[in-house]
């Protein structure tokens, strides 16, 4: 991987969905003052903003321009702004630390924090309905709602935060495993390269298919590394409390398998998505780098 060039397309991206995010959320002067301001402190800070980038990447290696995509990359943000605020909170992991800020509940309060994660997924499904720099046509639009909603709810990334509660303490096997981090981080993952390829006018069937073979294994790979990087991460560069899933009792891969094997498992699913991008050309390049990226980051 060229180190520089993935530097570049990252904070390209970074700034760019920043940009756009702050164009869609309420300002902290609009009523109710709290609300907005507790949104918009979740939503700003130093997250790496993957899952946009994702989606601009999975377009581009398309042909699809990156004006195009500032509605749907900021729309997964959006929900999953709204699935770490709520993931924190005292109800599920109890986490005072995100991004390297005191996490939304500590910031303002339950209720705020409960609301404000309400506010975020709505705002998502928002301007998905209804801006218009998207250019697409109300079959598009239906699509990406569609694959959105069902990414985010009891199929998808709620519905893997409902199994992760419902192991705790307990023994779950490799599949079972799986299955929880499939669905509460991978839904996500597969859903935002899957807007990104539903803005492309001509993508064929087979380059779909790859494209989604591909998300599924970083998308499961993303949640590996987290895991791994709970155990031998450090606080500070992960703007989050290392450690806690121990503490929380939760199931995780190094805990099920160790560490070595964990980071195996990490590196077999790059190799496994990078091989389903082999009939992309040079424009997939971003989506490769962002492979290597998942597995080899340290926060
Ligand atoms: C953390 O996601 C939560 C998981 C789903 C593992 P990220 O590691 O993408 O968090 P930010 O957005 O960069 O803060
Ligand atoms: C969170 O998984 C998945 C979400 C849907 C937010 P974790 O609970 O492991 O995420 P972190 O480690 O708190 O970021
Ligand atoms: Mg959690
Ligand atoms: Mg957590
Ligand atoms: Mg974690």
């Amino acid at each position: 991987m060229s180190r520089d060039s993935l530097q570049i397309y990252l904070s390209d991206c970074q700034e760019r969905v920043e940009r756009a995010l702050d164009h869609c959320l309420p300002l902290e002067s609009v009523q109710p003052e709290r609300l907005h301001a507790a949104m918009r402190y979740s939503v700003f800070g130093s997250g790496k903003r993957i899952r946009p980038v994702l989606v601009y990447a999975a377009g581009r290696a398309l042909g699809v321009e990156p004006k195009l995509l500032d509605t749907p990359a900021c729309a997964v943000e959006l929900i999953h702004c709204y699935s770490l605020i709520h993931d924190d909170l005292p109800a599920m992991d109890d986490d005072d630390l995100r991004r390297g800020n005191p996490t939304c509940h500590r910031r303002f309060d339950e209720a705020t924090a409960i609301l404000a994660g309400d506010a975020l997924q709505s705002l998502a499904f928002r301007i998905l309905s209804r801006d218009k720099s998207m250019k697409s046509d109300c079959g598009i639009r239906l699509q990406m709602i569609e694959a959105l909603a069902l990414a985010s709810g009891s199929r998808g990334m709620a519905g893997g935060q409902a199994l992760d509660l419902d192991a705790v303490g307990k023994e779950l096997n490799l599949a079972e495993l799986e299955n929880m981090h499939i669905h509460k981080t991978g839904a996500l993952i597969r859903a935002s390269v899957k807007l990104g390829s539903l803005q492309a006018a001509g993508a064929t069937p087979d380059q779909f298919k790859g494209l989604d073979h591909y998300s599924k294994c970083i998308g499961l790979a993303f949640q590996v590394v987290d895991d791994i990087l709970d155990v031998e991460g450090d606080t500070e560069t992960l703007g989050k409390t290392r450690g806690k899933d121990e503490l929380n009792n939760k199931p995780t891969y190094p805990a099920l398998l160790g560490l070595e094997s964990a980071r195996h498992m990490a590196q077999r699913l790059r190799e496994e998505g990078l091989e389903s991008l082999r009939s992309l050309d040079r424009r997939a390049d971003p989506l490769r780098w962002l492979a290597d990226f998942i597995v080899e980051r340290s926060r």
